[in-house]
């Protein structure tokens, strides 16, 4: 049967992408196949994560390219020659322009480690964003995935799932919390979501 073919944008560790992987050996996720990974690093430890499990790497650096025109036509020249269906965002701290989202509405999915939409939106990214919920004082907090359009964070929710925070938690203690219990669950549910939707039309 035909498979939702799946690029996964990265940036960093890619703890989100080896989520993916494993969700994808572990039979979570049985419409959708990871086709490419791409990376805006050069040294994103992702990459390592990529290669490990076979899937094909792409690293587009926006310095190199000079524009966010450029580098968006290269992500798209890749997306092309990849035949991708779906693209997910997993830790991608580069914000895309509306001008790439509005080719792919409903193509584009993101995780987000926060409640949306509480601590979302520009500057709202990483360890920030932890920072910024234990800075307010919030009981719980958690993650998102949704639909990426113009407004950063702002597309439609897919997914969402709640964590306690605890007394002595710092941002880092959070970070991990979010990432065990929410995002490394949702994203690939939502992956395996969308995946069957896109195979079933
Ligand atoms: C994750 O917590 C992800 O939700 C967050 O960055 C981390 C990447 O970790 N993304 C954002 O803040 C996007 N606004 P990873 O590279 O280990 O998946």
């Amino acid at each position: 049967m035909r498979k939702a073919r799946i690029a996964v944008f990265v940036s960093g560790g890619g703890t989100n992408l080896q989520a993916l992987i494993d969700a994808s050996a572990s039979g979570i996720i049985t419409d959708g196949e990871i086709s490419l990974v791409i990376s805006n690093s050069a040294t994103a430890y992702a990459l390592e994560r990529a290669a490990r499990a076979g899937i094909p790497t792409e690293t587009v650096l926006k310095k190199e390219l000079g524009s966010q025109q450029a580098f968006e036509n290269a992500l798209i020249a890749a997306l092309d020659r990849y035949e991708i269906d779906l693209i997910v965002l997993a830790g991608f701290m580069s914000i895309l322009s509306e001008s790439f989202t509005s080719k792919y509405p409903r193509r584009i999915i993101n995780v987000h480690p926060s409640l949306i939409p509480s601590f979302c939106g520009k500057g709202f990214y990483g360890l920030h964003v932890h920072e910024a919920a234990l800075a307010y004082g919030v009981k719980v907090t958690g993650a998102t995935v949704h639909f990426v359009n113009e407004i950063p964070d702002g597309g439609e929710i897919i997914l969402q799932r709640a964590v306690n925070i605890l007394d002595n938690d710092t941002p880092e203690t959070l970070q991990r919390r979010v990432m065990e219990q929410a995002e490394w669950k949702i994203l690939p549910e939502a992956v395996q979501k969308i995946s069957k939707e896109i195979i079933a039309l």
